[in-house]
This record gives C-alpha cells, structure tokens and sequence, in this order.
C-alpha cells in the first residue's frame, strides 16, 4: 500500500484529526511534518475528546509517532502530552528529528511582541512562537532538537538577539534541564525511519497541520502561518524522496472557518452565524477564540485541491448543515465588476472581492446515517465531486469514529 498525506484545504480546523485517527490503522507509522503546537487536533473517542497540539493524531491507534524535521517543537508542550497519554495507560512510541527546530520561551513572548506592534493589522497568531521559532531557524540563531539533546549549544546569541528588542526576557532558568529531559531517548532520524519503513513493506501516514490557504507562500499572506502546508512540504522537510508522498487526501468541512485575522470572503455575521458556530462548536482548540464562519467557498477549495494535487476528498460536519434552513456555496468571485474562478487572480485583492452564491437545497433535517446517504446529502457530494473533478471517499457526520460515512468510487456505484 502506499503512503498517503492527509491535508487541510481551507483555513485549519477542517477535521483532519478525526480523519488521521479513522484511518491510521492502515498504516505503521503516523508523521507530523509541519507546524507547531499552533495545531489543535480534535479527536472524540466516546464520551472523552481528546486535543493534541504536538503529537500524531495516530496516537490513540498506538502507532509509532514521529515528529518529522519541519516542526517546531515546544519541549514543554511535548512533555505534557506524553505525560497525557501515560496518564491514559498508554506510552507513546515517539521518535523525534534531531533536526527539528526547537521553540524557546523568548519565541513565544516575541510572538506578542510583534502581534502588539502590529496594532490592528496583528495576525492574530496562536501566540505559540511559531512564527518567531521559524525565522529564528532562518537567522541561524535557534538550537534544534539534537542540539538540545546533545547539549551542543549556547543560547547567548539568541539571548543577545532578543536583547535588542525586548525590554524583559521570559525567565529560561531551569528550562533547558527540563526541555533536554523531555527529548531524551526520543530523538533520532525520521527521514531515515520512514525510507526503512517503506522498504521493508509498510506505509506511512503524513498528518498535515493548519490548512492550504494559511501557508505561509501560497495562503493569504501576512495573515498565514510561519511554515508551509502543502502535502508538496511532505518530502521537501522530511528528506524523502518525492515519490514517496503517496496518495494525498484532501479534508474539507463542508462550511468554512478561520481563526484569526485576514481576509474571508464567505464570511457569516448575525444570527445565523452565532447558529454555525454553536451548533458545530466552532472554537479555537489552541486558543478558545471563537472561530470565524462562513460558506463553502469552492473557488479556494479548487485551488486548494488542484495545489496539493489532492486524489480524493475527505468531507466532514456534515451534520452541521441539517440544522440550517439555507445552504448557501460560493461558485465565483466578483473582482471589480468581473467574475473569476481562479482563486490566484483573486488573491491580492481578496479583502474586496464580492462572492458569488449557489444556493443548493438546504440539508435541513436529512436524515444522518452512515450505511449510506440520505438523497439531498447524496446530490450535494456529487456536485461537489463534478465541481472538485475528485472523487469524496468519506463523508463524517459527528465527532464520533463512529458517524463515519465511507463511499465507493463514483464509477463503481454507477
Ligand atoms: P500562528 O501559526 O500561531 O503564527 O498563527 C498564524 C495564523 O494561523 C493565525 O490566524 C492562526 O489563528 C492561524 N492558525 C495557526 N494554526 C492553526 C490551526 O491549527 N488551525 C487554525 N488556524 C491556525
Ligand atoms: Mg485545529
């Protein structure tokens, strides 16, 4: 079998948590390739939800974890993850990249620091150094997980640094003894793991973090993460080769949402609004903002898909949708005067852009059944299928494992 990415399509928080967790019994390996603890996987096994900002989502299934050399790493974070899952009964089979870059404290007060001195064109970051960590990575100036490991680093340079901008630096006493005790026997070589992996007959799954229109080249720029999201990132940070990526799976929900700042042209206000976010617990699982509603908006799920060369869809909250009385997706942009549905010749100007409705019969009330879908339900998957030109392979429909809906090919049900 071959490996398979799993990837945000919209602005993060699509589900892809509950979808890595589905489908991670396939597969040996779960791999974090991207992010920080900025991520907030949500999974809900029973009555426990479960949010993991660090580790795998594949955790649960007790797979082999690896933390590939593209993430931040928070040691703090870490630990308290990995003393989570003990708490559980469980020990969590970790290996992390020597080479992964390491978030200090001082990312993460000059992440307020430069949220403040943005006023209000502030990103609204997740404040978990993330930004910071990375360019801190390009300046040369941060230890990675094997410098922290081996002790092979100073970070006088980087104090220095932060000197020059902050008037008070967090305290670092005694963080350097607890992040090194957090990495220890865990560090190693993910590239290397994965390369064997495969060679002796096992696939991996590549858990993505945030989503395509967050990254940091190709999303909304400023109001984007630090790194990249694009299941392309998959070998470029893991030193794979590219033929390994596999299979990629895109995630979307079946509305849209983003938390923070930056441009939304789907965007709710008003009553109905306030309906999705209650309804479909819209609220930051890093942060507890609440997030930002909208409508399916297919020009960026187009490009979404067409950009990670997306080969199947994965749909999720549909239930959300059976308690609205409209249903509503964005078909077109309206850029001054003229429509598009390029989604990169809308981008500049995406603040002003007026979007362009579908209305759709509203699911409102359909039935929710996961042996197969209710008709309305049915007719929407397929025009999204006709729209999107990949085929939808799992639809979901709760937070539950459970309220999964697995589909046949088109080809084969017709
Ligand atoms: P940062 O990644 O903390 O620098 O935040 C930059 C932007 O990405 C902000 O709008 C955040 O709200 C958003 N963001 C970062 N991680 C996630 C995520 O996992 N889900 C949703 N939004 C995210
Ligand atoms: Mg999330």
């Amino acid at each position: 079998m071959r490996n398979l990415c799993i990837v945000g399509l919209q602005w993060g928080d699509e589900g892809k948590g509950k979808i890595v967790d589905y489908y991670a019994d396939r597969f040996h390996s779960v791999v974090r390739y991207n992010g920080g603890s900025n991520a907030g996987h949500t999974i809900v096994i029973g009555k426990k939800t479960y949010v993991f900002h660090l580790l795998p989502s594949g955790l649960l299934k007790g797979k082999r974890l690896l933390i590939g050399p593209g993430v931040a790493v928070d040691p703090q974070t870490l630990q308290e993850e990995v003393e989570m899952i003990r708490r559980e009964g469980q020990k969590p089979n970790l290996l992390v990249d020597g080479r992964c870059t390491i978030v200090t404290p001082l990312e993460k007060e000059m992440d307020s620091f430069i949220e403040k001195l943005r006023g209000d064109r502030a990103i609204g970051t997740t404040k978990r150094g993330i930004g910071p960590s990375y360019a801190m990575r390009a300046l040369r100036l941060t230890p990675r997980a094997g410098d922290l490991e081996r002790g092979t680093f100073d970070l006088s340079s980087a104090m220095a640094f932060y000197r020059t901008f902050l008037k008070k630096l967090p305290s670092m006493e005694g963080w350097t003894d607890s992040a090194k005790a957090s990495l220890k026997g865990v560090v190693g070589d993910v590239g290397e793991e994965i390369t064997e992996t495969n060679e002796a007959g096992h696939s991996v799954l590549f858990e993505g973090a945030q989503g395509v229109l967050l990254d940091l080249i190709h999303g909304t720029y400023p109001y984007v993460t630090g790194t990249h999201t694009l299941a392309s990132y998959v070998p470029a940070s893991l030193g794979i080769p590219a033929t390994s990526l596999g299979d990629v799976m895109g995630v979307a929900k079946a509305y849209a949402t983003r938390v923070g700042e930056g441009p939304f042209p789907t965007e709710i206000h008003g009553k109905l609004e306030t309906l999705i976010r209650e309804t479909g617990r819209e609220y930051g699982a890093t942060t507890g903002r609440p997030r930002r509603v909208g409508w399916l908006d297919l020009v960026a799920l187009k490009y979404a898909v067409k950009m990670n060369g997306v080969s199947t869809l994965a749909l999720t909250k549909l239930d959300i949708l059976t308690k609205l009385k409209e249903f509503k997706v964005c078909t077109h942009y309206n850029v001054r005067g003229t429509e598009t549905d390029v989604f990169s010749r809308a981008l500049p100007e995406l603040d002003s852009v007026k979007p362009v409705y579908l209305d759709l019969p509203p699911l409102y009330g359909a039935e929710l059944t996961t042996a197969r879908l209710h008709r309305p339900m049915e007719k929407f998957v397929e025009f999204l299928e006709d729209e999107m030109k990949v085929s939808v392979s799992i639809v979901s429909m709760g937070e539950e494992r459970t309220a999964t809906h697995q589909r046949a090919a088109r080809q084969a049900r017709a």
